[in-house]
Formats: structure tokens, sequence, C-alpha cells
């Protein structure tokens, strides 16, 4: 064969491989990652959860107490901790929420039988027992393995009974508050690390103006010091880049008492007023679903260059502490408890979100899932003695190899994903490189009905030739796991990409999350 025959042969086979419909190219889907740049580490509290005493999230998800038929450890469900510990849930945001500000923790210690019991006013004016209180609540997180994050109460309370808990919590000195720990049964402090002063003060914690907030975080902060906790600031609404600048600027000079800024973001859909239906929605709802959890960035983004103006070294964390979709609830049940079922969808935002916390892992230090088991897009649903994995349980499943691995540097070039005369940007991707130097991208392809053809350069390394990959995915955008059928949402083997020469190319599915992972 002479020359020219050689080389046109050479064409014709790249040809054929680089069309085949296996991987036919769209050449605007084009990745770059930098695997040789990475800086920051993606804190593994990026993947936290939040449970608040509303509906069923403790009551009957997390906790059925000691006599309940249904198997438990003093209390707390097993099937329950077995699922979560799946996961590797690295911290857990509580008593709320709303419920923080109304929460009075002396009423949750000591024998449960004399703990007086209050009405919950902010879900469903049921009765709260408080039979789950700080000792329950801190057992629970031993036993999933999670660090605790507990929300100290502003609105109601008093800055002597926060203080106290830290105390109590926190403190290894003889005192009024550690003799009741001891006599309430535990010998050791437990070091909480993270505490909220006050949730969401702006609304349900108080309706405070952002000065008066700012003055009021300083005076709690100043006696929560027990232990030297990482104390966080109550953030404004998620638009609301005046508050933001107003406690940046009043805690200035007093580094020593913030240490994280919180951050709240919801989809809603189409709107507070317009939620849908978790599971009956179609290409519309999917749609703006999809836009107004994309519109998070940028909201983040300003909060970011507020925080930087005022904190240049960068040592105030932004504690995205309460973040996903709230829909409709399910017809026939509690209006005031949230419980939603999880779909397809569901698992898409949430890798949506995830990625865009990796991404800003920079300032992004801890982030909470609203809620853990039961209440909105939750990992976990309960039913009498069933228990089912959400499709966003899945999602959380499969970026455990994100935890605290090195984030790597990204640029995604993509088509859009159209929908009438609407467009959004239909990939989304994160990637990093974990201690034993393996690379993993997470790719996320937002559109309902058309699958993409990516093409991933990764730059910097030494040939990678060892590949396996992951998808989530279901036939239809709304499927979802349901008590007593066989699963329809898990992850599944995902094989359809190739790696070659450092470039990665993936067929990536229709409303899919995939992450593939790349060895030498
Ligand atoms: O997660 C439900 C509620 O949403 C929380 O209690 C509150 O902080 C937020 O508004």
């Amino acid at each position: 064969m002479n020359l020219s025959k050689r080389a046109l042969s050479m064409v014709f086979i790249l040809s054929m491989i680089y069309f085949s419909p296996v991987f036919a190219q769209d050449k605007s889907n084009l990745i770059v990652v930098n695997t040789d740049l990475g800086k920051e580490t993606i804190s593994k509290n990026i993947y936290g959860h939040f449970a608040e005493h509303l509906g069923r999230c403790i009551y009957g998800g997390i906790y059925v107490g000691m006599d309940s038929d249904i198997p438990n450890t003093r209390g707390i469900r097993n099937d329950v901790i077995t699922a979560l510990k799946e996961i590797a849930p690295s911290v857990v945001r509580w008593p709320g929420g709303c419920f923080a500000d109304t929460y009075h923790w002396k009423d949750g210690i000591g024998p449960q039988s004399q703990r007086p019991s209050i009405v919950n006013t902010h879900w469903g004016g049921v009765t709260e027992d408080n039979s789950f209180g700080t000792h329950e609540f801190l057992d629970f997180c031993e036993l999933i393995g999670a660090e605790p994050y507990i929300c100290a109460n502003v609105g109601s309370g008093t800055v002597q009974e926060a203080a106290e808990w830290v105390e109590y919590v926190n403190s290894d000195v003889k005192s009024p508050m550690t003799e009741l720990r001891r006599k309430n049964g535990r010998e050791k402090p437990w070091n909480v690390k993270y505490w909220a002063v006050g949730n969401e003060s702006w609304g349900c914690g108080g309706n405070m103006t952002p000065d008066y907030y700012a003055d009021l975080f300083k005076r709690y902060s100043t006696f929560m010091g027990t232990g030297r906790p990482y104390r966080v600031a109550s953030g404004g609404t998620d638009p609301d880049f005046a508050w933001t600048e107003t406690v940046l600027k009043k805690t200035q000079k007093s580094p020593n008492l913030i240490q994280g800024y919180s951050f709240h973001y919801y989809t809603f859909c189409h709107g507070w007023n317009d939620k849908s239906s978790a599971t009956q929605f179609n290409e519309n709802d999917w749609f703006h679903t999809m836009k107004n959890t994309l519109i998070m960035e940028e909201r983040l983004e300003k909060h970011i260059a507020i925080m930087d103006e005022y904190d240049s070294k960068n040592r105030i964390g932004l504690i995205a502490d309460e973040w996903g979709n709230w829909f409709w609830v399910e017809p026939g049940t509690n209006p005031g408890f949230l419980y939603q079922q999880n779909t397809v969808r569901d698992a898409v935002t949430a890798a949506l979100y995830l990625n865009i916390f990796n991404n800003h892992a920079r300032r992004v230090k801890m982030a909470n899932i609203a809620q853990f088991v039961n209440v909105l897009q939750a990992m976990i649903l309960t039913k009498d003695d069933m228990i089912i994995k959400t499709p966003t349980f899945y999602v959380f499943k499969m970026y455990k190899i994100h935890h605290d691995a090195t984030l790597l540097p990204i640029n995604v070039t993509c088509d859009d994903y159209s929908y009438e005369g609407m467009t959004l940007p239909s990939i989304s991707a994160c990637a990093s490189k974990d201690k034993e130097g393996a690379i993993h991208i997470s790719l996320c392809n937002i559109d309902m009905n058309k699958g993409r053809s990516v093409e991933i350069d990764l730059r910097g390394t030494d040939k990678l030739s060892k590949s396996s990959g992951e998808l989530i995915t279901s036939a239809k955008e709304n499927d979802y796991n349901d008590f007593g059928q066989p699963e329809k949402v898990n992850i599944e083997k995902f094989s359809s990409f190739n790696v070659k020469n450092n470039i990665l190319k993936v067929n990536l599915p229709a409303k899919s999350v995939v992450t593939i992972e790349l060895k030498k």
C-alpha cells in the first residue's frame, strides 16, 4: 500500500470511529478537564443533610421510640440507619429550619416522660412531645457516622439559653450544665463543631432587618464560644445581596465570631404559588425546574463576590444549609408536612446543585439538602415499617467519590436544550481527583428528550487506560421508586463511552446523570 492509500484508509477508519452511531460527535459538546491544576478540596460537608422537626422527618422517619415494633436502636430506625450509611452522610443540621427559632433545648433533655409538650406552630400545628432531643440527635449522628450541626434559637430564645446549650454539649469543665448532662447519662462532651446562630432571621426566624440581625449575631456568637465552635450567620433571602453586604461588613472587624455564612435556595418549578406536582408534570414543568435550579449559580456567585470583598482571605465559608426541590405535597397528605415523591427530575436537579457547589468549593464549605427523610427532596421515604431510597439518594451515593477529593478545573462548552423558544445549556459537569489519583467526571444531561455525545479532553496527565462508568436515568422522566414495587430508579453500570489518548467520548442519555472513573 503506498502512502496516500494508507493515509486515505486511515482517514476512513478514523471517520468511521468518529461518526459511528455509538460515538456520533456533536462538536459543540466539548469539555476540557485540567487534571494537573486542582487546588481546592471539595469538602465532604457539601454532601450534608438537614433533619427538621417537620412532618414525618424526625417522628416516624428517623425516630420511632424504643417501644416501637419497627426494629430500632435506642428508638432510631435500623433500616434508616443502614440505608443512610450507604451514602456516607457527612453532616446533619438540626432541629430546623423555622422550628429552630421556636425550640427550647431544655424541653428535650432528661427522662422522656417528664419532657413538656409544645405545639409545632410552623409545621402542621401538631403536638411536639420533645422525645427526640439533644441526646437522641447526637446519638443518631454517631450511629450514621455524621457530624452534627445545631441551629440555636435566636428568634424566641435568649443568649443565655444558647450559651448554655453550647456549654452542655461541648464543655468538659465541672459546671451546672455539664453536671446536668452527666445526670442525663452522658459523661463526655460531644464537641459539636458546627452551630448556626438563628435560621432565616429575615423571615420565620424573627422578621429582622439585616442591621438588627448582624448586631444580634455578634452578641449571640460572643457567648456561644465554648469549644471555639464554627458559628454560622443567617443569610437573607436568596436574592438579598444587601443582607449579605450588611452582615459581612458589620462582622468584618470580629473575624473570631463568624466562621460561616448561610445561603438557602429552593427550586419551586414556576414559583412559590405554582410549584407543580412532584410526579405529574409535563415538559414545561421540567424545563422550568431546570431553569430555576440553574439560576441558583448566578445568585451564589453574587453572594461569593460580596464575601470576597469583605473576606478577601476566604476565611468565612458559604454554608448552603437548605437547598432542593419544593413541589406540592402528595395528594391526601398534610400540607404542613411537606411530603413529596422524588423522580428522575429530582436526580437531575440534585446533580446540577452538587456540580455547582463542587465547582465553587473554594467558598462553599457545606451544603445541606432539605431534607433527610419524608420531607421535600428526601433521601428516604418511609411508610410504616417500609422504606424506599429515592433517585436523589442514588445521586448522593454516586457522588461519594467527590467527598474530600481535589476539584479539577473544568471548562464546558455545550449546545442548548431548547423548549418553546427558550434555551438552557444542556450539560453540567464537575471533575475531581481522589487521594489515590483516580479521576472522576460527573456529567448531567438536562434535556428530557435527547441524548448528547460529549468529547472530554483530559489534559495534564499520563495515559489513562482503566475506566468504568455509572448511570442514573429511567424510561420515563417521572419514574420514581414506590413502596412494595421493584425499584425503577437506581445506579446502573454505564459503558457507552470510550477513552483513547486521554480523549474521553461519552454518549450521554437524555435526562441522565453519569459518573466516569479513570485511572492510569
Ligand atoms: O425546609 C423547610 C423550611 O424552609 C425551613 O424550615 C425554613 O428554614 C425554610 O424556609
